[in-house]
């Protein structure tokens, strides 16, 4: 059985380690400071295992050892946003957590691949690449996943279509500097360029940008976790079952789409050695331009922070 490690019981991670072990992926590691609660939380999704049909066993604990023998390890610890908060906000505290966590991980999991899901997610990839040493291929991040399944529900949605037939790639930082692509956004191969009018599309795509914070600002006390811990678990399967998926992901760039230095979100393909490749689309002089502007923003952060 492959092991999948997930640091942070918190709604992301514990939804996360429901999905993965529905599926069958793995069995679960959950991780927390915090004791008794992932512990509480393992044992509670592993006594749903008769009902709902699964044989992953779920162990929660607050010792990082519990990584040991870990596949890959999915890193959720941190702080959420609160409402008025910035991703951003939370560079500096977050920054600390994740160094931390991954020195755990190199500790117990060396030969891991590491998922972020922390955020601000591109300025934690990078700090967890830096930090483990692991090289781009086994560090990477999630937020094009999600961003793209809000996108494609308000695509689908918008044309009372199923969720199912659509298709997306968004490019950028996970944030409001986002790169949606329209042209590359299809509904059973057809690009809603054809299927729906350009101030529509300008509106679904800006619901995406704000889908983060729109959740935030319902829930009041936290931020959204139902849909993350979904792209979570589509991209683990992607790795433990060798699916090599063409997802968006957040990678280090040395040099793709003009850019250097920085983690941030592009189509890569998603397999057992993790990124397997990192594909480089032709970008019309307004989107590379959105693209660098975006990194441009995390790569400040980086340096804020001193990397
Ligand atoms: C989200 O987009 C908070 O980044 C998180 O829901």
């Amino acid at each position: 059985m492959p092991k999948i490690g997930i640091v942070g019981s918190g709604n992301v991670g514990a939804t996360t380690a429901l999905y993965v072990a529905q599926l069958e992926l793995g069995d679960v590691a959950l991780i927390d400071i915090v004791e008794g609660v992932p512990q509480g939380k393992a044992l509670d999704m592993l006594e749903a295992g008769p009902v709902l049909g699964f044989d992953s066993h779920l162990e929660g604990s607050s010792d990082f050892a519990a990584l040991d023998g870990s596949d890959i390890v999915v890193v959720t610890a941190g702080l959420a946003r609160k409402p008025g908060m910035d991703r951003l906000d939370l560079l500096k505290k977050n920054a600390e957590i994740i160094t931390s966590v991954t020195e755990n991980i190199v500790r117990y999991a060396p030969n891991s691949q590491i998922l972020m899901v922390s955020n601000p997610l591109d300025v934690m990839t990078y700090i967890a690449l830096k930090i483990s040493g692991f090289g781009r291929k086994r560090v990477y991040g999630q937020a094009g996943v999600l961003d793209c399944a809000r996108y494609r529900s308000f695509v689908a949605m918008e044309l009372g279509v199923s969720m199912e037939d659509t298709s997306a790639i968004i490019l950028g930082g996970h944030g409001d500097t986002m790169v949606p692509l329209p042209r590359y956004t299809t509904v059973a191969g057809i690009p809603i360029t054809e299927l729906i009018a350009q101030d529509r599309i300008d509106a679904i795509v800006q619901r995406a940008r704000d889908g983060g914070a729109e959740i935030v600002n319902l829930l009041k006390t936290g931020s959204a976790y139902y849909a993350p811990a979904a792209a979570v678990a589509q991209m683990v399967e992607s790795v433990i079952k060798d699916k090599n998926r063409l997802l968006p992901a957040s990678v280090l760039l040395e040099g793709e789409y003009g850019l250097h230095n920085v983690c941030i979100g592009v189509p890569v393909k998603l397999g057992a050695n993790g990124i397997e490749e990192i594909y480089e689309l032709n970008l019309t002089p307004e989107e590379k331009n959105a693209l660098h502007t975006s990194a441009g923003v995390y790569r400040q952060s980086l340096g804020e922070l001193g990397y």
